[in-house]
């Protein structure tokens, strides 16, 4: 419930109790102030106990806005003008092809009904996802051949096909291939739309994109708990990212940032012009962090395997110590498993979709175990969102280095490199840039 609607049912609430009689009391003793008061007071206490609730048992939901986190507003300009020009004149730096080969997420499943029709814009297509009457979820490129409509866009679900909103051609969604023009005898043989492969597994629908077309050459693991409900869902965050999708899961293997970038307290906040202020400094967190990739047949995968710890006044909290391992499946994918001596169990799946070639939509959704109160994990995914607003601020701003000038402790971020570059074939997109412009 919205917060003003809690307020108006608190002050509709006070209302009612004040005109209802009660033993000895009789409200026309009261003046007008009182029961003014009285209404506020039972406004208020709605209103508390909504957020409350909330607090303690609804999940987290923390969506930001491509203007909203990582950008500097200066000298009265507003955050969308900051960001549009930090944009603009940022040098990208040679950059790698654009799009890696792998499974990127597209939608959580409980955003697709059976039924439904969504559209997405993704690795700088527009899609079309929608769920068939049997219950399962399809993606295809979003124009219809005959005459360029977006079946997204007004189209419906007829069975398992999806009829366009122009003249009603229909497309399967197993293969894409048009099954029935209305209109005509004959379906052309060649009558199709480009079918993406695609999977629904851990509440969440991917698709598979492969730059020469090939079919999956891995899968996305199922994780046990969350597929028999153990770990259930506390919440998610989203954020848009302006920079190559290499610069984020690099940041695993970028060790030395840790001890820097995270290391002031999250009272301290994501402004990287204030997190090292005096006030909060007595609040530190500590890492020790190993990366490594995972050998044959798992060699698109990778581990960061990380101990957190907490300190207060120099003191270490041993209670609060944090083990995290977060494998990383392929470029877009990664799950973090935590697991805390009396805070339990559970599970952030942090997931790197490309929009455009240097925008990313950056998921983090939080499984964690039933029996914990959702304050935990929400509490644990609040605190991800600040670190990672942090290195936000940073990925929009910098420029990507093709030849970084690195010490010997900064090895891990060269092993990266090497292994993340499986992910690149020949034929990969690069950056194109406009005839008469920087922008792309
Ligand atoms: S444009 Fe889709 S049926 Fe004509
Ligand atoms: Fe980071």
């Amino acid at each position: 419930m919205p917060n003003n609607a809690a307020l108006a049912v608190g002050l509709g609430l006070g209302a009612v109790l004040l005109t209802l009689p009660s033993g000895d009391f009789h409200l026309e003793d009261w003046g007008f102030a009182k029961r003014l008061v009285l209404c506020v007071a039972a406004g208020v206490t709605v209103l508390v106990l909504v957020r409350l609730h909330r607090l303690l048992f609804q999940p987290l939901e923390l969506l930001r806005t491509p203007e909203d986190v990582g950008y500097i507003a200066e000298d009265g300009r507003t955050k969308a003008r900051a960001a549009n020009e930090a944009r603009r004149r940022r040098k990208v730096g040679e950059l790698p092809p654009v799009y890696p080969n792998g499974w990127y997420r597209v939608l959580d499943s409980h955003m697709l009904g059976r039924g439904e029709v969504r559209s997405a814009y993704i690795l700088g297509q527009q899609l079309v996802v929608f769920r068939g009457h049997d219950g399962k979820a399809h993606v295809l490129d979003a124009y219809c051949p005959h005459l360029g409509a977006n079946l997204a866009v007004g189209g419906r679900v007829l069975g398992n096909c999806i009829e366009c909103p122009f003249h009603g051609w229909q497309y399967r969604g197993s293969d894409g291939k048009c099954e029935k023009i209305p209109y005509s005898d004959k379906v052309p043989e060649f009558a199709q739309v480009r079918r993406w492969p695609s999977c629904e597994v851990n509440q969440q629908v991917l698709i598979w994109f492969h730059c020469d077309g090939l079919e999956p050459q891995w899968s996305v693991p199922e994780q046990p708990e969350v597929a028999n409900g153990q770990w259930v869902y506390r919440g998610r965050t989203e954020h848009f990212i302006n920079c190559h999708i290499q610069e984020i899961p690099e940041n695993g293997a970028d060790i030395a940032h840790l001890g820097h970038l995270h290391t002031p307290g999250l009272p301290s906040g994501v402004d990287l012009r204030y997190t090292n202020s005096k006030t909060w400094e007595f609040v530190r967190h500590d890492w020790k962090v190993e990366w490594d990739p995972e050998p044959e047949p798992n060699s698109h995968c990778s581990q960061m395997r990380v101990n957190h710890s907490l300190t207060l006044f120099g003191c270490r909290l041993p209670l609060l110590d944090l083990r995290v391992v977060a494998r990383q499946v392929g470029p877009g994918v990664v799950f973090l498993r935590f697991d805390h001596s009396f805070l339990g169990r559970g599970l952030m799946m942090h997931c790197v979709t490309p929009v455009e070639p240097l925008l990313q939509c950056v998921t983090h959704t939080m499984f964690y175990q039933r029996n914990i109160p959702a304050v935990v994990p929400k509490f644990i995914l609040k605190g991800e969102s600040i670190q990672f607003e942090r290195d936000v601020m940073i990925w929009n701003n910098k420029m990507y280095i093709s030849k970084p000038l690195l010490v010997k402790e900064d090895a891990a971020v060269r092993r990266h490199r090497r292994w993340f570059s499986q992910f690149y074939s020949q034929n990969s997109p690069q950056l194109e840039y406009r005839r008469d412009t920087l922008d792309f």
